[in-house]
C-alpha cells in the first residue's frame, strides 16, 4: 500500500455528533448509573425482538453467563454449543460450572448443524446453544424442534445478528432466552453492553435480579447476583443507534448483494430460502488459495479484512479438549472477512471486488 493509498478498513463503528448529544444530555441530567435511558431502550428494543421482555446488561458476555444462570444452568449439565465462534459463547457455560459440548457446523452456513446437535445429546444436557454467526440465524426451527423433543433450554447467542430473522420472525425471539452485544464493531453500539431477551415474564425478572445484586427492592436482595447493570450513558447511545439500524442493515445488505453478483474466484456466503442475513460480517472462503498470503495481499492494496475464527475455541488453550469436529476446523482455515459496513462507498465497493477478483485470478 503507497503512502497515499487509503485503507477500506475492515469494521468502522458510526458515531456522531446525535450520540454525543445523547451523552451530553446524561451527563448534564447528573444521573449515569442504570435509569430512563435503560428501561427506553429496552422498550425500544423490544421492537427488533418481536416484543419480547428486553433487559440491558453491560456485555453481551453477561449476557449469556446471566441467562445460563436465571435458567438454572449447574455443575454436571451439558450445553451444546458451536466451537466455530467467539469463546465467550463457550465461555458463558462454562462460567456456570456446566460443561460445553462442542459439535459441528453445516459447512454452508458457518452455523451450528442440527443433526450434530440430536447426535451429542446425553442424559446430562439441560441446553443447546446455538450462534447466529456472521449475522446470518443458525437452523432455529430445526433447533426448536429437536429441543421440544428432548426438553432441553435453547439460548440464541446473537450477539452478531442484531435484527437477523427467518420468515419474519427475529433472532432473539425463537428461543427461552437471547442476548445481542453492542460492543463498537457491532452492526450497532452502546460503547459496550449486551440485551437479554425472552419471552418469559419469569426469566425477565430473575435476569433483573441477577443485573442487580439479587435486589427488587433495595436492600431487601433475594438471590446471590452480579452487577452488571447498563449505565444511562451507554443506554443513551444505543438508542441513538437503534433508530439507524433499520437503515444500516439496510445497507449492509445492498454491499453484500454488490458483492455476491461481482466477485468471482471464491467462495460467497449461503444464505438459505427465507433467511435475513444482516452481514455482521461478509465472509468468504479462498480454497486452493494460501489465505495468509491472500489477507496480506489484499492489505497491500488497500483493503482490509479479518479471521474469524482462526482456532476452534474447543483447541483454545482456556479448553484444550478433543473434539473431532471437521467441518470447524476447515473453515478456521480458510474463512476470510471483507468489508461490507454501511459507510463503505460505491468505489470503495469496486475497489473490494477488483482486488479480490484479481488476487483470486493470479492464484495467490
Ligand atoms: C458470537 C459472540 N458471542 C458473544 C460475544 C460477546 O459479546 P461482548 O463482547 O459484548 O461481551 C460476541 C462479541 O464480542 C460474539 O461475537
Amino acid at each position: 500500500m503507497s503512502a497515499q493509498m487509503q485503507m477500506i478498513p475492515a469494521a468502522k463503528p458510526m458515531v456522531g455528533a446525535e450520540e454525543r448529544a445523547a451523552v451530553d444530555r446524561v451527563l448534564l441530567s447528573g444521573m449515569m448509573a442504570q435509569g430512563p435511558e435503560v428501561a427506553a431502550f429496552e422498550e425500544e428494543f423490544s421492537t427488533v425482538v418481536d416484543g419480547r421482555h428486553c433487559i440491558a446488561v453491560n456485555s453481551g458476555t453477561s449476557g449469556l453467563h446471566m441467562s445460563l444462570v436465571a435458567l438454572g444452568l449447574k455443575a454436571g449439565d451439558e450445553v451444546i454449543v458451536p466451537s466455530f465462534t467467539f469463546a465467550a459463547t463457550a465461555n458463558s457455560v462454562a462460567l456456570t460450572g456446566a460443561t460445553p459440548i462442542f459439535v459441528d457446523i453445516d459447512p454452508r452456513t458457518f452455523n451450528i448443524d442440527p443433526q450434530a446437535v440430536e447426535a451429542a445429546i446425553t442424559p446430562r444436557t439441560r441446553a443447546i446453544q446455538p450462534v447466529h454467526l456472521y449475522g446470518l440465524p443458525a437452523a432455529m426451527k430445526e433447533i426448536m424442534a429437536i429441543a421440544a423433543r428432548h426438553n432441553l433450554l435453547v439460548v440464541e447467542d446473537a450477539c452478531q445478528a442484531h435484527m437477523a430473522a427467518i420468515d419474519g420472525k427475529h433472532v432473539g425471539a425463537f428461543g427461552d432466552a437471547g442476548v445481542f452485544s453492542f460492543y463498537p464493531t457491532k452492526n450497532m453500539t452502546s460503547g459496550e453492553g449486551g440485551m437479554i431477551t425472552t419471552g418469559s415474564q419469569e426469566m425477565a425478572r430473575m435476569s433483573r435480579l441477577l443485573r442487580n445484586q439479587g435486589m427488587e427492592k433495595r436492600y431487601e436482595n433475594e438471590v446471590v447476583g452480579f452487577n452488571t447493570r447498563m449505565t444511562d450513558i451507554h443506554a443513551a447511545i444505543g438508542r441513538v443507534q437503534l433508530t439507524k439500524l433499520a437503515g444500516w442493515t439496510q445497507q449492509r445488505r445492498a454491499n453484500a448483494k454488490f458483492l455476491d453478483e461481482n466477485l468471482n474466484g471464491v467462495v460467497v456466503p449461503f444464505v438459505p430460502e427465507g433467511y435475513f442475513h444482516v452481514y455482521h460480517q461478509y465472509t468468504i472462503r479462498t480454497p486452493g488459495h494460501d489465505r495468509a498470503a491472500f489477507a496480506a495481499e489484499m492489505v497491500k492494496r488497500g483493503v482490509g479484512n479479518g479471521v474469524y475464527y482462526p482456532i476452534p475455541v474447543h483447541k483454545l488453550p482456556s479448553f484444550a479438549l478433543t473434539f473431532d469436529l471437521s467441518q470447524t476446523t476447515s473453515a478456521t482455515k480458510e474463512v476470510l472477512s471483507i468489508p461490507v459496513h454501511p459507510s463503505l462507498t460505491q468505489t470503495d465497493l469496486e475497489t473490494v471486488v477488483s482486488v479480490i477478483n484479481s488476487i483470486a485470478a493470479a492464484g495467490a
